[in-house]
């Protein structure tokens, strides 16, 4: 289980608040939805659970089965089983991107078999030509979405948050995205998935759970319901 408790949480270098008591309980095998207009915090919070040092905690708690992780460094959450997908995934010059997949999979103690590597990569609907390629290095906006899905699905971790996956892809990439995104959930990873439209939802399951953020603070949480209402009438902010 990943719980956030009364977390509040600035901007590390001016000491802003920019998310206010959030409490969020994500269990295995649940999809929880994050909506809220841009620039309510949604990016920041995942940083947070990520463990970006451009975000402090100034109170509250984050607890990975009933362990707190919130001063564990990125790399012991994401070791612990915590991926986060960036809403813009960074580019890396002169690494290739099997070389990449190769070094993530040996830092987690996964055989870093190329094999298994391509079979993903297709999966996802890439082309093994990428795998020569500088990570993320020209890459179009959905093949750099298509590339992180690749990652998920070589790591296994067991919670996932998701930073608007589905953001300028076509029809093709949502549906290896959305495809991903079942696949971890039968898994029973828990995934916190943060999107702008119902889209995407409309391709997974839908027993989840939408949380509206506003401000900062989560304003309102209910069922696919909530998803409607915010499409007709918007978020009232
Ligand atoms: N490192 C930072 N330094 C200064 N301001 C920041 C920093 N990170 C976030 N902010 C500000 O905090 C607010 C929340 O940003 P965040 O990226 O979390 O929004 P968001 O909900 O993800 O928006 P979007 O839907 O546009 O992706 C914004 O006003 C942003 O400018
Ligand atoms: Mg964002």
């Amino acid at each position: 289980m990943l719980k956030l408790e009364n977390l509040d949480v600035a901007i590390a270098e001016t000491g802003e608040i920019r998310l206010k008591n959030i409490n969020l309980t994500i269990k295995p095998g649940e999809l929880h939805v994050l909506m809220g207009p841009n620039g309510s915090g949604k990016s920041t919070l995942a940083n947070t659970i990520l463990g970006s040092e451009r975000y402090k905690i100034v109170r509250g708690k984050i607890l990975l089965d009933g362990e707190e992780i919130q001063n564990l460094p990125p790399e012991e959450r994401v070791k612990k089983g915590i991926f986060v997908s960036f809403q813009s995934p960074p580019e890396i010059s002169m690494v290739n991107y099997m070389r990449f997949l190769k070094s993530v999979l040996e830092a987690h103690g996964l055989d870093p078999d190329e094999k298994r590597i391509k079979g993903i990569l297709r999966k996802v609907g890439l082309d093994e030509e990428f795998l020569k390629r500088d990570v993320n290095k020209g890459f179009s906006g959905g093949e750099k979405k298509r590339a992180e899905m690749a990652q998920l699905l070589l790591l296994k971790p067991s919670y996932t948050v998701l930073d608007e996956p589905d953001s300028g892809v076509d029809v093709d990439s949502l549906k290896f995205i959305a495809g991903t995104i079942n696949e971890i959930l039968s898994r029973k990873a828990g995934v916190l998935l943060i999107t702008h439209s119902a889209r995407i939802l409309s391709q997974l399951p839908s027993n989840f759970m939408v949380h509206i953020l506003v401000d900062g603070e989560i304003r309102a949480t209910g069922g696919p319901e909530l998803v409607h209402r915010i499409e007709k009438e918007g978020f009232g902010s």
